[in-house]
């Protein structure tokens, strides 16, 4: 159904699309943060498997709130299998690196999740932008 919010189609289209970019990225860098969550290993193996837990919850509230930004401006959201084709954020080929391994590669990915030119406050994990709990959403 083709939603009346006063947007032009192609202007929805491109919105949308560039949702998708960012939905893509989000849900790789949540993959990765649940990997992380199950396979973290040694001393630090409590507070970084808890961490890893908060951080992944949060990536999967944003998803589900990117991916139905995508719904109400009439596209359908993209398949796993799309999303991986999209996605800018590196797969795992170790599921298990050492524990500062996954540190510096959830860093990485998250700064690039947020760096990218279609990313917003609202759509990225609050542990990477502190001040999100503190805007409302409008202010994006
Ligand atoms: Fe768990």
């Amino acid at each position: 159904m083709e939603p009346d919010i006063g947007i032009a189609k192609k202007k929805r289209e491109a919105v949308a699309d560039a949702l998708v970019q960012t939905l893509s990225d989000t849900y790789a860098l949540y993959q990765k943060t649940h990997l992380y969550h199950w396979n973290v290993e040694g001393p630090r193996f409590g507070p970084l498997h808890l961490l890893f837990e908060t951080q992944y919850n949060e990536l999967w509230a944003a998803i589900d709130l990117i991916a139905e930004r995508v719904r109400a401006l009439g596209v359908y959201a993209p398949s796993h299998a799309d999303m991986a084709k999209r996605t800018t954020i590196s797969s795992d080929n170790d599921p298990a690196p050492s524990a500062d391994a996954m540190l510096k590669a959830l860093l990485t990915s998250a700064c690039s999740v947020i760096s990218a030119p279609t990313s917003s406050r609202v759509t990225a994990p609050s542990y990477i932008t502190s001040t999100r709990s503190q805007q409302p959403m409008s202010s994006s």
